[in-house]
């Protein structure tokens, strides 16, 4: 049960009974799999990350082939979209619930310029869904621009999802909070900082150096 569920169930017991038995008796004649790969595709299209998590686990605790779980993910695109699926295979992937990309998997080489420098204001957090994955681009100075993977380095969060705070950025599941002039993690101290993505400046054209494989 969710933090919040257990909260209302000690602040609003007669809500939460009647929330909490419906759940529990509502479906009945799907199977714990089943139910667990509807979540899944009910979590995509609704973009919540933390439903995501919690409930991706359980499919594949409770049977679901890895194969099975990107089929409820990709199950969601008509009605969620290209990005949330995306969004969704990225953190299923850190999670190691999604299949393995095998061996043989073509190599695609993808544009690897992120744009103009003028594009990315200067101070200032810029995200960017880019097909390795999200980015934050951080314009320190005029021609100094530093690119971060976005993923959260505590748990994999979208960082871009995260509070602004203009030069720093805080994570919104567990408020991990980074300098985005060095990429160190502010709060806590001991924790670790964000990875960054080899970029070249040329020609006042933002490039990332070593791209290969979408
Ligand atoms: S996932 Fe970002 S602080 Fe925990």
């Amino acid at each position: 049960m969710s933090k919040a569920l257990t909260y209302l169930a000690k602040t609003r017991p007669e809500a939460a009974t009647h929330l909490l038995g419906f759940y529990k008796h509502s479906v009945q004649a799907l199977d714990e799999k089943t139910r667990h790969l509807i979540q899944i595709v009910t979590k995509v299209t609704v973009g919540t990350e933390r439903g995501l998590r919690q409930y991706a686990p359980k499919a594949l605790k409770a049977g679901a082939s890895r194969e099975e779980i990107l089929d409820a993910v990709l199950m969601a695109f008509p009605a969620a979209g290209l990005n949330k699926v995306l969004d969704a295979i990225e953190i299923m992937r850190e999670m190691d619930l999604l299949p393995e990309i095998p061996d043989n998997a073509p190599v695609t080489t993808v544009n690897n310029r992120l744009g103009s420098l003028n594009d990315f204001p200067l101070q200032r957090m810029h995200c960017l869904q880019h097909s390795t994955g999200n980015l934050i681009v951080f314009r320190s100075q005029a021609d100094h621009v530093t690119v971060y993977s976005a993923l959260c380095p505590h748990s994999k969060a979208n960082l871009c999802q995260g509070t602004d705070h203009g030069t720093r950025v805080e994570c919104r599941v567990h408020n991990w909070t980074f300098d985005l002039t060095t990429g160190q993690c502010l709060e806590p101290a001991d924790g670790a900082g964000l990875k960054i993505i080899p970029s070249m400046v040329r020609d006042g054209e933002l490039f990332l150096s070593d791209v290969t494989r979408a």
